[in-house]
């Protein structure tokens, strides 16, 4: 619990409310619509069929208030060094902005833009002068899945003299090994995406495709085959990659939320320039939606109270993200970064334990094939899952009658959650709704509307973080794998004793070595 007389009443309306079937609070309110859907920027926003009154809204309106949410919300806005622990401002929605008075950004995406364009009128090329028709990704995390996923996302919308887009981002070798099978050297380009240039996967990997062209080639290609896209461009240098090949971003984007900066090299490669510049404009139009939107037409905020809503009070453990469209397919994941290496911690800002849990377990998958998957476990099971619908109007193929079919089923999957059914000669079918769930309608799914999407996630994320007192921009879980991963490789080809590892760790080392 948060120590605040708000939190306390929300548990105390959360006690009344919570007896009331979501049926009952349409039936209680006919004008319910008006004050739980909200419209802006051609986006819909339905969060009706959730456990809330207009009384659970002026409650959350009150916390924010109590915690100065503004003020938190202003801090991140105005650059200040939000991200306590890195010591580093969160500043990411910069990158968003069309200001041409911020030079490092702006050259950056210049040299970005003369870049694709030389590669798509190939007057980039390989070493021996042929034109590149492959670009392979190498990064992990936020280095991989948001541009993996716009790309993905984004299919229709990849340039006709665009190369193909590849993604490599396991130290399973098995992933990069497949993939050179099927490349030209000479046709190909590596883009290592690391904002640190020290992930272990990304450099093995990098030196393997570096290791690859030298050998098909030789030694001195290598320089034509390889960008850099990083904020530690002297690492960069000392792999091999040009000056002129290495693309900057800087401390303030954090990984997670690096698509808009030179990460996303490989989404402006694949749709072109003029379609990563409406990207940004989606996601900065959230951005000022979010900056300057009242609470109760405020989506993101809207949602993240909803979150909090129940995972705090309810305590409800996870949170299903179901797209109803196919190209939407890798946002499931996406998201499962953005959020858990965000919210996943349990000390607030400055290392106190928590009193109540953060983030929730994020998992998902295009619609209507998850029907067939985990739905069964929405509807029925003991664990009551919280949903979040993302629907697309336009449909995304000529086939009418197939769009028409999915946009029906995810309106029916919303409708089911919400009512259940009443079935007294077979009690096995019965069972009671009364899961809540939201829907986000989008006009189309276009490289605006998807900048908007990610935008709206990323301010859910950020502003649950606010309200649980907690540091979203770091990740020292993650870190501590990393060096143990380490550990174990250094100690992989020496004797091991038992007494200067734990006994299951001994015990599997000695398998695999066995
Ligand atoms: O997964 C942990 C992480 O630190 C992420 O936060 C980051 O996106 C990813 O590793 C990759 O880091 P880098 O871009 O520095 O290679």
């Amino acid at each position: 619990m948060l120590n605040n007389q708000y939190w306390t009443d929300l548990e105390e309306h959360q006690r009344k409310l919570r007896e009331t079937h979501l049926k009952n609070l349409f039936k209680n309110d006919t004008g319910r619509i008006s004050k739980f859907a909200t419209e802006d920027l051609n986006l819909y926003f339905d969060f009706s069929k959730n456990h809330i009154t207009e009384e659970t809204l002026n409650l959350f309106e009150k916390l924010l208030e109590s915690i100065d949410f503004n003020s938190k919300r202003e801090a991140l806005f105005s650059g200040e060094q939000i991200n306590v622990t890195e010591h580093r401002s969160v500043s990411h929605m910069l990158l968003r902005e069309a200001d041409p008075s911020n030079t490092e950004i702006e050259s950056t995406r210049e040299k970005m833009r003369v870049f694709c364009e030389a590669i798509h009128d190939q007057r980039f090329t390989g070493a021996t002068g042929q034109p590149i028709t492959d670009v392979i990704n190498i990064g992990i995390g936020g280095s991989e899945l948001g541009p993996r996923m716009v790309c993905r996302a984004l299919r229709q919308f990849h340039i006709n003299t665009a190369p193909n887009i590849h993604f490599v981002s396991n130290i399973d070798g098995a992933e990069i090994e497949e993939l050179l099978t099927r490349l030209n050297p000479e046709q190909s380009l590596f883009i290592v995406a690391s904002k640190t240039f020290t992930t272990q996967e990304t450099l093995t990997n990098a030196l393997i495709a570096k290791n690859w062209i030298a050998s098909q080639l030789n030694e001195k290609s290598v320089a034509k085959h390889f960008v850099g896209l990083t904020a530690a461009p002297r690492k960069a240098y000392e792999f091999g990659i040009l000056p002129d090949h290495v693309f900057p971003m800087w401390d303030w984007v954090g990984g997670r939320f690096s698509l808009w900066s030179a990460i996303g090299l490989s989404i402006m490669l694949s749709v072109g320039v003029n379609n990563f510049s409406k990207l940004l404009k989606g996601g900065h139009d959230i951005d000022q939606h979010f900056k300057n939107t009242p609470l109760r037409k405020n989506i993101p905020l809207l949602m993240a109270l909803i979150t909090i809503w129940y995972r705090n009070f309810f305590h409800y453990e996870a949170q299903a993200i179901l797209p109803y469209a196919q190209d939407l397919e890798l946002f499931p994941s996406y998201l499962q970064q953005l959020d858990m290496e965000s919210n996943g911690k349990s000390v607030d800002i400055k290392g106190s334990p928590l009193p109540f849990h953060t983030g929730p377990i994020i998992f998902g998958q295009a619609g209507t094939n998850g029907q067939h998957a985990f739905y069964q476990h929405l509807h029925q099971s003991k664990t009551i899952t919280p949903a979040e619908f993302i629907l697309i109007k336009k449909p995304l193929s000529k086939l009418k009658n197939n769009h028409d079919l999915l946009l029906a089923n995810g309106i029916a999957q919303s409708q089911a959650l919400m009512i259940g059914e009443e079935n007294l000669e077979e009690p096995y079918k019965n069972f009671p709704g009364n899961r809540p769930s939201t829907t986000l309608l989008f006009e189309e799914l276009s490289p605006y509307t998807l900048g908007q999407l990610i935008a709206i996630y990323e301010h859910k994320i950020t502003a649950q973080g606010m309200l649980w007192g907690i540091n979203s921009f770091d990740q020292w879980g993650v870190e501590l794998g990393k060096k143990l991963a380490k550990n174990i490789m250094a100690n992989k080809n020496k004797s091991l004793t038992e007494d200067s590892l734990d006994a299951s760790t001994y015990g599997l080392l000695k398998k695999i070595q066995e």
